[in-house]
């Protein structure tokens, strides 16, 4: 097995080198933290089954026209995709008060918001990504005028699209986090897609009928069935990995 260059190593996922220019192997780990890195964990399977979510979830996505990098999976825990220029805002879409907000604001966990509300963050660990508004990002040129048009209008659309998807399997789309980047066609045009990926991981997910939290709140938390929860999103999106939740370890990383 030859070896590859890595490009990039995040909390959750490793970025190497892809097989053709312009492209990257996105590989998902079981690794898991949370408030900046302060809890660190390995939630079992959970890189085969983000790995599975968010391409489906990406597929989706660009099946209604919303550019995404995703190009295929290639494996239990790694998926072929374009290479952008990561925008270093975090983009946040909440429909009901959760995590954060509530905080903020003192609101009550679960209530419904009088529209859905969008937040950016800065990405910056060493700085515990903060909330920024719009004109910081433009001010310090973290991304255009232009940038923050696209990146505003694709979150709404994937917000809407995906509160629809997961409805229909009984899910509650508190909110989600999502990541876009420039993409650079060969005639030097640019597009802004999105980028990283979409998963329990960066979503939070609740059951439609008893508001059972399916997400990664369950191991910031400490509530529990962490892995399970995973499984259930998986199961419920009709996707769980063939040898279902036995096969989960997928293969280990050869590189
Ligand atoms: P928050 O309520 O902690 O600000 O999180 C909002 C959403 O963003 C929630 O679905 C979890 C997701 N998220 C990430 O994906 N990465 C992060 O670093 C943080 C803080 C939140
Ligand atoms: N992703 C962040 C971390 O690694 C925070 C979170 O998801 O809660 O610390």
């Amino acid at each position: 097995m030859s070896r590859r260059r890595r490009i990039y190593e995040g909390k959750a996922k490793i970025l190497f080198e892809g097989p053709e220019p312009g492209t990257l192997v996105q590989y998902f780990k079981d690794d898991a933290t949370a408030f900046n890195h302060k809890k660190t964990g390995t939630i079992t399977g959970k890189g085969v089954l983000n790995n599975r979510i968010s391409e489906y979830l990406m597929v989706k996505l660009g099946e209604i026209g919303v550019p995404t990098h995703f190009v295929r999976r290639l494996n239990m825990r790694e998926q072929l995709v374009r290479e952008v220029e990561i925008i270093p805002i975090e983009v946040a879409v909440r429909n009901v008060a959760a995590g954060s907000l509530a905080k903020r604001f003192n609101l009550t966990e679960g209530m419904q918001l009088p529209r859905s509300i969008v937040e950016y963050y800065y990405k910056a660990d060493e700085l515990d990504d903060p909330l920024v508004s719009e004109e910081h990002i433009t001010a310090f040129g973290w991304a255009t005028p232009q940038d923050l048009d696209d990146m505003l209008a694709l979150a709404l659309r994937i917000n809407d699209f995906l509160t629809g998807l997961f409805l229909g399997v009984n899910l509650k789309l508190v909110d989600f986090k999502v990541e876009f980047g420039r993409l650079y066609e060969e005639n030097g045009d640019m597009r802004v897609v999105l980028a990283d990926e979409i998963s329990p991981d960066s979503c939070r997910l609740w059951d439609i009928e008893t508001n059972k939290k399916l997400d990664k709140d369950r191991f910031r938390h400490d509530l529990g069935g962490v892995e399970e929860a995973y499984q259930e999103v998986a199961r419920r999106l009709g996707i769980l990995p063939e040898g279902g939740p036995t096969d989960l370890k997928g293969p280990e990383m050869v590189q």
